[in-house]
């Protein structure tokens, strides 16, 4: 089974040959103003997806990019620095007449982030550029800065009314970390409240842009063949888990101050715990998804602070190999401290008191450095309540399993029994295989970027859900750091599974990790 023979037809064009047949809006024109645009995350991800939407046809003909940052730079010198950011994000496709047109539209401006006058050297810019590209009062903001002065930008953008909507719409795009812990996420949605309605913000979550994981409603509440059995009367328990192969690269000045649990649990893993086990909506509506969303936050029972070692395993990699090749230990990557305590890994068991899932555990997983780069989510059936083949079969019956692959290979998998040809009795487990293999996907800052020109905010997180996520985590968070002096990291070696204690949370439930 696979996708590969439709054609995605964008406005009568065929994009690739291996493309999926559907239909998309082109937005009404629109300005982008970046706030970091001389920063990593305008060159390796925003302005690549603007280029590839105008590319592939997604684009009106009118709209501008706007760049601003601290650097005094003129438009020209902007658009070298795109291109070549543009060129490293396509080496192998990109064509100097779609630039060309592109660059027209890039523009640059210099700004102070926390002089609140400066703003308006935005204002007098746009107006013109408005004028010249048609593009009526439709503005996106996007804050590509570093999150210590998310506040302050928010607040400028507010004061100089930037925000105001009169004839378009004025939307604001925010990234993770959306805070550390609840009272500063509490303190950033406050400054948004400020200076946006709920209706304008973006809070961007990468996962939920991820095609395979927008498809897990598809896949639950298209069919109603999988929902019947989507609970507790049937599942003994749920893995959910995001292994990485990279290390921290770059990023040690944020993560070190992060760690897995802020970095990866707060927003993706709990966004997927979310989708699995949330109640279908009434109307696949973006405010009705995501009130669903939040009743299975709110449902989460807190962790027993008390035990946490329970229900709570961190680690940290030391150094191995991954694919063959030697690689440091955490502790001796650039910008690490060599007494660093930051998890780099955390193994999680969680419980839903709510009618659906009362009883099933949900263990959740992430880590870096891990054997290999997979996102599943996986249901693990019960067993068959009477061993019939008792005598026939030494073994017992291993159950059934649904595989829900996020990335890479992404696809759903059905494990299930079967008898082995033969005279003999043996059971043989089969898998009943979905693959999406190679069709042509949104990249997820090109479909955030879509969907924030659409004013779809199916795919981003509420300012509620933000805070149920961070009131859970936090004072666990806490409470694990506030042990931080007797762990004994690195306790998992680069290229392992993880830590002996994140098996031994599972095993001791008579349970086992699926194999990364
Ligand atoms: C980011 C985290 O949000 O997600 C990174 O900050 C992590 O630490 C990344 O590597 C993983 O995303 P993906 O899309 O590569 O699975």
């Amino acid at each position: 089974m696979n996708m590969a023979d439709k054609k995605l037809q964008v406005r009568g064009k065929v994009l690739t040959p291996e493309t999926v047949e559907c239909e998309i809006e082109v937005p009404n024109p629109f300005c982008l103003v970046i706030f970091g645009a001389s920063g990593d995350l305008t060159k390796r991800k925003i302005v690549p997806a603007v280029y590839r939407l105008y590319r592939n046809g997604f684009l009106p003909e009118g709209f501008f990019v706007l760049g601003t940052a601290r650097s005094p730079m003129s438009d020209e010198d902007f658009r070298d620095q795109m291109l070549d950011a543009v060129k490293q994000a396509f080496p192998d496709d990109f064509s100097q007449n779609v630039w060309d047109k592109f660059a027209e539209k890039l523009c640059y401006c210099n700004i102070d982030y926390s002089d609140a006058g400066t703003y308006g050297a935005i204002k007098d810019r746009l107006e013109p550029l408005e004028k010249k590209f048609r593009t009526g009062e439709n503005r996106i903001f996007y804050l590509a800065v570093p999150p210590g002065i998310y506040e302050s930008v928010i607040l400028n953008i507010g004061e100089s009314r930037l925000s105001e909507e009169q004839s378009g719409y004025s939307h604001v795009v925010i990234e993770k970390p959306f805070g550390r812990d609840t009272d500063s996420a509490r303190s950033l949605n406050s400054a948004l409240g400020r200076s946006f309605s709920e209706r304008q913000i973006y809070r961007m979550d990468h996962y939920l842009a991820k095609e395979t994981v927008q498809s897990i409603l598809i896949f639950r509440f298209a069919n109603s063949i999988f929902e019947p059995l989507w609970n507790r009367r049937y599942i003994d328990h749920v893995q959910i888990t995001v292994a990485e192969t990279l290390g921290v690269e770059h990023r040690a000045g944020y993560y070190e101050h992060a760690g897995v649990l802020r970095d990866m649990f707060q927003n993706h893993i709990f966004q997927l715990l979310a989708l699995t086990a949330m109640e279908p909506p009434s109307v696949f509506e973006a405010d009705r998804v995501r009130d669903e969303k939040v009743k299975v936050f709110r449902s989460i029972r807190p962790f027993p602070i008390d035990s946490a070692g329970e229900h709570a395993v961190l680690g940290q990699y030391g150094s191995g190999a991954i694919d063959g090749a030697e690689v440091l230990g955490y502790r001796g990557e650039p910008g690490v401290s060599p007494a660093s305590n930051t998890p780099t890994f955390a193994a999680l068991k969680v419980f839903i008191d709510n009618w659906r899932w009362n009883g099933v555990p949900f263990y959740l997983r992430s880590g870096k450095r891990l054997p290999k780069r997979e996102a599943a989510i996986s249901i693990h059936y019960k067993p068959v309540p009477h061993m019939m083949f008792k005598g026939i079969i030494e073994d017992h019956i291993e159950p059934s399993t649904l595989v829900l692959r996020l990335q890479p290979d992404e696809g759903i998998t059905l494990e299930f029994q079967t008898k082995a040809p033969g005279g003999k009795l043996c059971l043989n487990k089969v898998l009943m295989d979905f693959s999406y293999q190679t069709v042509f996907t949104f990249e997820a800052y090109e479909r955030v970027l879509l969907d924030c020109m659409q004013g779809d905010q199916m795919l981003f997180v509420r300012e509620d859900g933000v805070d149920a996520t961070w009131s859970l985590l936090t004072p666990l968070i806490e409470k694990l750091e506030s042990e931080a002096g007797r762990l004994r990291f690195p306790n998992y070696a680069s290229g392992s599974e993880g830590p002996a204690e994140a098996v031994k949370l599972i095993e001791a439930d008579g349970r086992k990790w699926r194999p990364i």
